[in-house]
């Protein structure tokens, strides 16, 4: 017993920084619990082609939106309600949020690069 206290910081230490918030919102964003995010919205939330088809109107297109824009609360709304094409998940509280807070930095971080690089054209 006595040799688990002296343990025990180095497990709590350990967890906390195995992996960070932004790689567990990424992680979850690609793989939760169901069909990746991705798939449909793109890797960075910028929605993309799901797929195209023909019917009697003629050519149509199947698209993820663009989720860049949404809060917090549409995240929740949308991940905990029934869609035509998007699956139901259920995801927690703090996962939805880390898969938020991945998509707020991830654009932000894009924001910064375009920024760079259009200043070296
Ligand atoms: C099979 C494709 C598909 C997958 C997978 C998918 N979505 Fe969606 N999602 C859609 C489509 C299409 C819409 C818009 C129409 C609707 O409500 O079905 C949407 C809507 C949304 C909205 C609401 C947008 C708005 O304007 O209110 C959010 C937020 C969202 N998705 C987030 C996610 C997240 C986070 C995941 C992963 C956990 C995910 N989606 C997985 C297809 C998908």
């Amino acid at each position: 017993m006595k040799r688990l206290w002296i343990l025990l910081p180095i497990l709590l230490w350990g967890q906390e920084d195995f992996i960070s918030h932004f790689e567990y919102g990424e992680m979850l964003y690609a793989n939760p619990r169901g069909v990746s995010c991705a798939e449909c919205h793109g890797t960075s939330g910028e929605g993309q082609i799901i797929v195209e088809y023909r019917d009697e109107k003629g050519k149509q297109v199947l698209k993820g939106s663009d989720i860049r824009q949404n809060t917090m609360s549409d995240m929740v709304r949308a991940l905990n309600s029934y869609h035509q094409v998007m699956p139901r998940y259920y995801l927690t509280q703090e996962e939805i949020q880390a898969i938020y807070d991945y998509l707020q930095k991830k654009n932000k971080m894009n924001v910064a690069q375009n920024a760079k690089s259009d200043s070296l054209e």
